[in-house]
Order: structure tokens, then C-alpha cells, then sequence
């Protein structure tokens, strides 16, 4: 019997349906070429469109491994999405070894963002223009050097700048741990309320969504926490959505993250404006997490080793098919 793809499911709702991912391994596993490109309407890099890759040296960039990835989403009919031009993390030696003064962090952060999000206006519909500010009791990322650099006043410009290099770009941002209202979550709305009363260019929210499989959400906790941000006039994405189960790994361990996973999709599809579900991978082959969690969690994705589609992955598309 043939199955329908989450692509095709995803489609008839309207939703984009998408997969963190890397041009090395599209290149050499020709199953997760195909999986990808069948299962999924959007893609987005997994690292290679961070500030080390795009900028490793000062002021030499490199595009063309984020090219690679242009190039299948272009093949295959997909969108992309781009992550991410402001981060704390992964970012070149030459940026956090250097004593640089609070005009040549806001030269670099300008020239950056110029620079990327000018080289792929045709090409990305969306970006995590900042992705992770805000720490999690709802202060800032202190430890962030743009933060340590700038000062708060990094986000408004990073919009702003992003705005004017890719005017027709969806920007969002991007954060963990605020899938429910709680301190992070709080904190995050009234920063982004305050930069819309501001006016800053900023059309989106990305809920990360990376939580064990034992983490059930409340459904209506959750819906409401989303909707307070579409009432701010925002878009909501689930960015980087996975589902670790801890070790070891039952069948019934695979049903509970099968029901949790439908559940998920239908928050998504029931919540006011959540317009795309991007899983962060597609594969148990290829996942962060085993390696974050030192092995205490795997199999947190839709598809298992040979890219074959999971109890997970079956209730995902029960879900969009409802
Ligand atoms: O590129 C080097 C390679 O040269 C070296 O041989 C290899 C050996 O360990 O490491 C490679 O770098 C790794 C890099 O991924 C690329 O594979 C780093 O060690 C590794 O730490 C890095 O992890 C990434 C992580 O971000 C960095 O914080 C994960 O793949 C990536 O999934 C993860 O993604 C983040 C999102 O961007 C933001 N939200 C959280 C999410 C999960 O942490």
C-alpha cells in the first residue's frame, strides 16, 4: 500500500513541512537525498549557514557549501530557510579572539548580516535573523559576545539590517524553552512586543521545540502560549522540532513518542498562525542528539537509520491527515 508523504499531507493543509539537513551528506547517502526530497516541502541548514561557516575568515566569505544546499532546494521544488546571522554559538576564532571595540562589533554584525542576507535575497523565504538572546530565566544572554559587545540594542539593529539586505524576507526569532508561558516565554514576548511597537522589520517566532519524548505538552497551555504571540501580529514556526527517548529504547518507548509527536502536529495545525514544522534532522543516522545528551537519548526523529518511516512518523502524517 502505498503511503502518502508528509509533503503531500503537509501541502493540502497549507503548512510547510521541513528537515534540518547537510549538502555533505545529501551528496553522499543517495536514501536520505531521496527520503528528504520526498518527505519534505523546506529545508534548512544544519550548520553550514552560520557565522564560522559563511565568514571564517574576517571578512572572507565562503558560500559554497550553502550554495549546494540552494541548488536541491531549487531541484526539488523546496523552500529555505535560513539559520542563523545572529547567534553566540559557532561562531570563527578570528570573532571571539579578537579585542574588538563596540563600533567594530556593530561594523562586523552589519557587514555580516549585509553581506549573507544580500547574497541570498532571491533564495530564502525566511531567516532566524537572532537565534537564542535570551537566557533562561528571561534576562539576557549575558555570555553572548554580541550582547557582550553591543549591548542589547544588537537585536533592533540585526533586524533592521536584515530588513534592508533581503526586504522581502520573512525574519524571525528563534529561541528554546518557551513553548509554554513561563519566564523565558514572558520575557520574549514583551521583547518582541516592544520591538514592534518600535517598528522594527520582525515577522516571526520560532519555537525550537527540542524536548524529550517524556516532556508531554499541554495542548491548551501550549495553543494559548502561541497564540499571544500571533495576537502580537507574528507568524509562528516549530523551527527545530525533535524528540529524544531516553535509553533504553522500548517499542513502547516508540509509541509514546509517536502519540506525542501527533500531538505536536496538531498544536501546530490547531494553534492560530504556525505556518511551517521543521524537524532539526529527519533520520536517527543523523541527529544531535545522542551526542548532546553523552547517549542518554537517540532515536528523536520521524525516520529510523535507513530513513525508513517510524511509528513517528506514521502518526505525524494521521495528524495532518485529520
Ligand atoms: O566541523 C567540525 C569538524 O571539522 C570536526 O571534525 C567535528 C568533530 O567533532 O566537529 C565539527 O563541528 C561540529 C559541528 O556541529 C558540525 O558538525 C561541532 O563539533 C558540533 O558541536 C556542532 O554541533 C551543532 C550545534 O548546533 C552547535 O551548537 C549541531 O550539529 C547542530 O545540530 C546544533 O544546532 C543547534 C541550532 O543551531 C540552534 N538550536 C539548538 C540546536 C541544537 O543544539
Amino acid at each position: 500500500m502505498s503511503r502518502q508523504t508528509l509533503r503531500q499531507l503537509a501541502e493540502r493543509r497549507g503548512l510547510l513541512i521541513g528537515a534540518a539537513c547537510s549538502p555533505g551528506t545529501i551528496e553522499a547517502e543517495a536514501d536520505y537525498r531521496r527520503v528528504l526530497a520526498r518527505e519534505f516541502n523546506c529545508i534548512v541548514a544544519e550548520n553550514g549557514m552560520k557565522f564560522m561557516y559563511l565568514q571564517p575568515g574576517f571578512r572572507q566569505f565562503d558560500f559554497s557549501e550553502a550554495r549546494r544546499l540552494v541548488d536541491f532546494a531549487r531541484r526539488h521544488r523546496m523552500k529555505l530557510r535560513g539559520h542563523t546571522l545572529v547567534w553566540h554559538n559557532q561562531l570563527p576564532p578570528w570573532l571571539k579572539e579578537g579585542a574588538w571595540s563596540r563600533t567594530q562589533m556593530l561594523d562586523i554584525l552589519q557587514e555580516h548580516i549585509f553581506t549573507v542576507a544580500g547574497h541570498f535575497r532571491d533564495e530564502l523565504f525566511a531567516w532566524d535573523v537572532v537565534n537564542e538572546a535570551l537566557a533562561d530565566s528571561g534576562g539576557w544572554r549575558e555570555d553572548s559576545p554580541w550582547y557582550k559587545g553591543i549591548g542589547p540594542e544588537y537585536l533592533e539593529r540585526a533586524f533592521r539590517w536584515a530588513h534592508e539586505a533581503a526586504p522581502d524576507a520573512q525574519l524571525f526569532y528563534n529561541d528554546y524553552g518557551m513553548e509554554l508561558a513561563g519566564a523565558k516565554s514572558d520575557a520574549c514576548h514583551r521583547l518582541l512586543a516592544r520591538l514592534l511597537r518600535k517598528g522594527v522589520p520582525l515577522h516571526g517566532v520560532g519555537f525550537q521545540f527540542h524536548l524529550g519524548v517524556e516532556n508531554r505538552l499541554d495542548r491548551r497551555a501550549c495553543i494559548a502560549n502561541i497564540r499571544r504571540f500571533n495576537r502580537l501580529g507574528l507568524t509562528a514556526s516549530f523551527t527545530e522540532l525533535d524528540m529524544g527517548i531516553k535509553k533504553p529504547i522500548t517499542p513502547q518507548g516508540r509509541q509514546e513518542q509517536a502519540h506525542e509527536y501527533a500531538s505536536r502536529i496538531r498544536i501546530a495545525l490547531d494553534a492560530p498562525d504556525v505556518s511551517a514544522v521543521l524537524f532539526w534532522g529527519f533520520t536517527d543516522r543523523h541527529s544531535w542528539t545522542p551526542a548532546f545528551t553523552k547517549g542518554e537519548y537517540d532515536e528523536g526523529l520521524p525516520f529510523d537509520r535507513n530513513c525508513r518511516p517510524k511509528p513517528a512518523c506514521h502518526a505525524i502524517a494521521r495528524a495532518l491527515e485529520e
